[in-house]
């Protein structure tokens, strides 16, 4: 069936928050150390210890936001113990992520100047799980302080005299889970009090983010909204695009969920795999729309005017790690399904732009959905990866709504829509749309309307593979990257193209 978009740019009113292309970067696994810090003393060529290819790529795909340091390293992680001088600081257990020694030698100090040199905004999770509120509110005065002060002085005597701004802060991760098992209305409390001391210092405004719900946890969201609603910007939501969940969830008969890990949770693998496994991952990131929709519902209930963000600030792919690495660093391949979820999920996030104003894909490098995967001083770019830079071109511009009749995409008696898309118009007045084709075996022919914005020519770039399961290894680094995409003719109404089976393209048209 041809498929039909029609763009209606009289409706177009939201802009497309820049932070929907944001990251998320956890002491996990090989994402902060090695995937970013190799320290000063590396072979591989570093600036202060960050790993130079590393920050070139993130920059060129506009990185615009970087969560730290977790995630659930973020409810165990004392922040005095990653200042000072290296060799002093603290050794711990990363209890969490397979029971290594996590040094402390990427800390504050070092994640700020990982942001400078990315030129993007940093975000910080704090630790309500184990943490104290001293200990949250002595962390915002390091940071932002500028003046006398016990830790503004602490952060001079340890080299740097200016505070740095800092906006984003999240008032714990997953308090329903690793983050301390608690209840809606327990952690609800505990964010008032907490936030209460996340202090704005001179100038420095806080965007105060609450831990929100997992998946189609709703009663946490109503929960939320309704006790501490008027105390925050945004309420985090988590949502991994899996096969299956690696959670028992009891329901109690208050409405609160408690999730019990499964430790024998097969998710599959991340490279070989069924159409079964393609087709589930397509479903699974549809379901975004279900989530993003049904939590914002609630939202709305209590906060009509859209003052508070829905933030979703960890998604992506679940597999099984790579055979033969520790299964507390979830390290996996990227394949063509990553980067066709991706766009599905990213599109979802943009159509949706009058609640959503930020998402962080988990996590950056090495670790599940990475965008850069690395092995000692060798980088690759990810099907992932692709997808965001193509996709940058929607960072600050103004979403055009659009009306969708999609073909269909069947496997086994069961559907999605074949294609799934989102537009937008940037400064210069370029209207860009991006598109992707679920179906790994048919093309989706597509009418498209523009609604009568001009359109005099059309330049595309397109993610295609051969196989499902095609990505890039260090063997062969450039198996899937986009290429020119010409299949598209403008007419008077828009324009007709066909978009190849599994594959993500971006249309430019001026
Ligand atoms: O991203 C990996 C983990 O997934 C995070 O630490 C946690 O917040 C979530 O459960």
């Amino acid at each position: 069936m041809k498929s039909s978009i029609k763009i209606n740019p009289e409706a177009a009113v939201h802009k497309i928050d820049r932070n929907i292309y944001g990251h998320f970067a956890e002491h996990l696994g090989r994402c902060i150390y090695e995937g970013i810090w190799v320290g000063e003393d590396s072979d591989i060529p570093n600036t202060r210890g960050i790993r130079n290819d590393v920050v070139q790529a993130l920059k060129d795909m506009k990185i615009p936001i970087l969560r730290w340091p977790g995630g659930c390293f973020a409810d165990e992680y004392h922040w005095k113990d990653g200042i000072g001088s290296k060799e002093s600081r603290a050794r711990m257990i990363n209890t969490h992520w397979g029971g290594v020694v996590e040094n402390n030698h990427f800390g504050t100090h070092e994640f700020f100047d990982l942001c400078e040199m990315l030129e993007t905004e940093p975000y910080i999770c704090g630790n309500v799980g184990s943490g104290t509120v001293y200990e949250m509110q002595q962390w915002v005065e390091y940071m932002t302080f500028d003046g006398e002060s016990p830790m503004a002085d602490l952060r001079k005597a340890n080299g740097r005299e200016l505070p740095w701004n800092l906006t984003y802060f999240g008032i714990g991760n997953e308090n329903w889970g690793c983050g301390g098992r608690m209840r809606a209305e327990f952690y609800a409390d505990l964010y008032r009090q907490y936030s209460t001391y996340v202090r704005d210092y001179g100038e420095n405004a806080i965007y105060k983010i609450a831990a929100g719900p997992r998946g189609d946890n709703y009663h946490w969201t109503e929960v939320m909204m309704r006790e501490a609603g008027h105390f925050m910007d945004g309420l985090a939501l988590h949502y991994y695009t899996r096969l299956r969940d690696h959670n028992f969830v009891i329901e109690n008969p208050d409405g609160n969920r408690i999730y019990i890990k499964d430790p024998n949770a097969v998710r599959g693998q991340a490279v070989d795999f069924e159409e079964s496994e393609w087709f589930g991952i397509m479903k699974a990131a549809y379901f975004t729309e279900e989530l993003v929709a049904k939590h914002s519902a609630i939202m709305d209930k209590y906060d009509p005017e859209k003052k508070v963000a829905l933030i979703i600030d960890e998604w992506g792919t679940w597999f099984d790690v790579e055979p033969g690495t520790n299964p507390g660093f979830l390290f996996q391949q990227n394949t063509m399904r990553d980067a066709v979820s991706a766009a599905i999920s990213l599109n979802i996030f943009n159509n949706h732009a009058d609640r959503v104003r930020m998402a962080n894909i988990a996590q950056t490098i090495n670790v599940l959905q990475a965008v850069i995967l690395t092995e000692g001083e060798k980088m690759i770019l990810t099907p992932t990866y692709h997808v965001f830079e193509m996709f940058k071109v929607h960072q600050d511009a103004t979403l055009q709504p659009l009306e969708i009749q999609s073909g269909i995409y069947k496997f086994n008696g069961e559907e999605v829509p074949q294609l799934s898309a989102s537009a937008s118009v940037d400064a210069e007045g370029k209207l860009n749309i991006t598109i992707c084709n679920t179906d790994p075996h048919n093309a989706a022919p597509v009418d498209c309307n523009i609604g009568g914005l001009s359109g005099k020519q059309v330049t595309g770039r397109v993610l295609v593979a051969s196989t499902m399961s095609s990505h890039n290894s260090f063997e062969n680094p450039t198996q899937v990257k986009p290429e020119p995409f010409t299949s598209v003719e403008l007419n008077q109404e828009g324009f007709h193209t066909d978009i190849p089976p599994m594959s993500v393209v971006v249309l430019t048209i001026h």
